[in-house]
């Protein structure tokens, strides 16, 4: 979708998206990525989710990058902390404590920007990409990123049911981009849950995205 869909999104608050509480995938799934203390976890299109909170918790420095500045301070407002802001090219860094959010568009965020990362966590990125974009996204992910272990989440419904996003990223389409790559691992599949399941039914599912060795 383009930049406008998101703004407009956040701008009348259809942020339905947006989970009051940790992701049931993460918490239950994180101990997969055997992160070390201290290691640093990517989250494209990251909103103002709580999960950031919860990953500092665990003691990971996050990165995220979303185009809605007023998600990003949100993030921090309810973090207690005062950002410090930057102006990248087109982009702007608010960082504080272990934290450092890039506000403007995922696509134009460069490998340097982020400096290196130890793992990616994906909930409702990849799915907020219509199909036409999809391909681009996990590309510049891989640019970006290179072949960490990533925690995907992602949605399988009918597609005839409802328009996205969230769109129905089913197993085939997950393999096709990442296939050569990533060894792709199942991890846990709920029927969807909270408001979305008021518009659709189907599976949550998440991914263990393993670096394929060679
Ligand atoms: C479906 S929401 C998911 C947010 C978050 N991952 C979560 O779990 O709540 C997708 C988010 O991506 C942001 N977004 C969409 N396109 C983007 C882009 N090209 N660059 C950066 N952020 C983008 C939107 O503003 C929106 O907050």
């Amino acid at each position: 979708m383009e930049p406008t869909f998101w703004e407009s999104r956040w701008r009348e608050g259809k942020t339905a998206f947006h989970e009051g509480d940790v992701n049931l995938h993460l918490e239950r799934h994180f101990p997969v990525l055997k992160l070390a203390r201290g290691a640093h976890v990517f989250l494209p299109l990251c909103g103002k989710t709580v999960d950031i909170d919860w990953l500092l918790a665990q003691g990971c420095r996050v990165s995220g990058s979303e185009l809605n500045a007023g998600a990003i301070e949100a993030v921090f407002e309810r973090l207690g902390i005062t950002p410090n802001i930057e102006q990248v090219r087109g982009l702007r860094r608010y960082s504080g404590p272990g934290l450092a959010l890039w506000q403007g568009d995922f696509f134009e965020l460069r490998t340097l920007d982020l400096g290196p990362a130890d793992a990616v966590y994906d909930r409702a990125a990849l799915v907020a990409m219509p199909p036409s974009m999809r391909a681009g996204y996990a590309e510049h992910l891989r640019r970006l990123c290179g072949g960490l272990p990533q925690l995907l989440v992602t949605y399988d419904y009918d597609q005839t049911h409802m328009e996205g996003p969230p769109f129905a990223v089913p197993e085939t389409d997950i393999r096709a981009l990442y296939d050569d790559d990533f060894e792709i691992n199942p991890l846990s599949s709920v029927d969807i849950y909270g408001s979305l399941a008021d518009r659709c039914s189907g599976q949550e599912q998440s991914w263990f995205l393993r670096p394929a060795i060679g």
